[in-house]
């Protein structure tokens, strides 16, 4: 097997020479002339129950477009699975897997916080028709029913970057499909597959795209996972424009040495922070207090490059940073920093929500030199 970052430039593109093209045509079309009734209807048949198009007519758009399939065959390779489904955001993909436990006839869901604010949210709402028994990482056995259809958590988790063990929860699960949310990661860094994970789940608005101007999701697990993910991604519409779909193949080609450069930065300005009086804690995974079970180096290889702090300063920082940008989101090439209580995790129940001091920054391509500085005059 090739080399990840060989990968990463390479997945997704095996048939271009045969086109003689260079990079992947962009194919716009919502629908595809039929040559004929019969076999019209039979790639209809195979496409909307999750199949491939097996060298027939695509039909229609929300089936299945050329530009889509090749990032995820691409993202599929790096995630080490044998597919994955693209869709408009994450939380698009986070629901397709939610409806598609409910579906199974199973849907209790154990989750172990702290998740995505807006993750935490849909399943605290139980809108989609799961319920929900929130388990920490210790606990997810102590929490299985026998209707448990899924067990879900993010690692690094989202505020605060704590990392959760995949093999022993995918012990603790025994035999429940586990889904880890692998946005904070990427496959540069940690591929929940080779754990035991049966489903990786990706907001594509973060890192895989990593310039701010698009957003996606992705869900990478086995071929029969991938299918039922499919199949309810033509039925409920939530598919990625093609024209992202395109960005987000080509931004999977700097991924590694993004995601390297940006942690490198992200680990000088966390051992600056911790030494600061002005802030209290540093949350980062390259710290060895934050990573208890050593899970650095043998599950994920790297501590990434998203940080968290705690400072009675939050409100004076963010008003007076020059540089770095006061927003949600994060993975980008520039840094951005947001308040979780406020913000991201506005909608967390009171008893889980993020401690008010808490900011979580994302570090991006910037000299970590100006990052430290513009941090250091904003909390003089
Ligand atoms: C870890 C994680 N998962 C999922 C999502 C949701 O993704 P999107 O905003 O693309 O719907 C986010 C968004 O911040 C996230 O941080």
């Amino acid at each position: 097997m090739t080399a990840s970052d060989t990968r990463a430039v390479h997945a997704g593109r095996d048939d271009l020479t045969a086109l003689g093209v260079h990079v992947p045509p962009i194919d716009l079309s919502t629908t595809y002339p039929l040559t004929d009734l019969q076999a019209g209807g039979a790639a209809y048949d195979r496409l909307a129950t999750g199949g491939d198009p097996a060298g027939g007519s695509l039909v229609y758009q929300r089936l299945w477009n050329p530009n889509v399939a090749r990032l995820e065959t691409a993202l599929a390779e790096l995630e080490t699975c044998d597919g994955a489904v693209a869709f408009s955001t994450g939380m698009a993909a986070l629901a397709a897997v939610l409806l598609a436990t409910v579906a199974s006839g199973k849907p209790h869901v154990v989750a172990v916080r702290p998740l995505y604010g807006g993750s935490d949210h849909l399943l605290s709402t139980g809108l989609l028709g799961t319920t929900v028994s929130w388990a920490t990482p210790g606990t997810v056995a102590g929490e299985l029913r026998p209707d448990t259809g899924l067990v879900l958590i993010e690692t690094p988790a989202n505020p605060t970057v704590e990392l959760v063990d995949i093999a022993d929860v995918v012990r603790q699960a025994a035999g429940v499909p586990v889904a880890v949310d692998n946005t904070f990661a990427t496959p540069v860094l940690q591929q929940p597959a080779q754990h035991g994970a049966t489903l990786v789940l990706h907001s594509a608005t973060k890192y895989l795209g990593g310039h701010g101007d698009l957003m996606g999701g992705l869900v990478a697990g086995p071929a029969e996972w991938v299918a039922r993910i499919r199949q309810m991604r033509a039925v409920t519409g939530a598919l990625l424009y093609p024209l992202a779909a395109y960005e987000l193949h080509r931004g999977l080609q700097t991924l590694p040495v993004r995601v390297r450069a940006q942690q490198a930065g992200a680990a000088k300005v966390a051992d600056w922070l911790s030494t600061h009086p002005a802030v209290d804690k540093v949350y980062y995974p390259g710290l060895p207090e934050c990573d208890p079970r050593g899970l650095v180096g043998r599950q994920q290889s790297g501590p990434g490059a998203v940080l968290a702090f705690r400072t009675s300063r939050a409100d004076q920082l963010l008003a007076r940073l020059e540089l770095i940008t006061h927003a949600v989101s994060l993975g980008g090439v520039d840094t951005l920093i947001q308040h979780p209580a406020a913000l991201t995790h506005r909608l967390v129940a009171e008893d889980a929500k993020p401690d008010q001091d808490l900011l979580r920054i994302s570090i991006g391509l910037e000299d970590p030199e100006d990052l430290v500085k513009d941090l250091a005059q904003a909390l003089a």
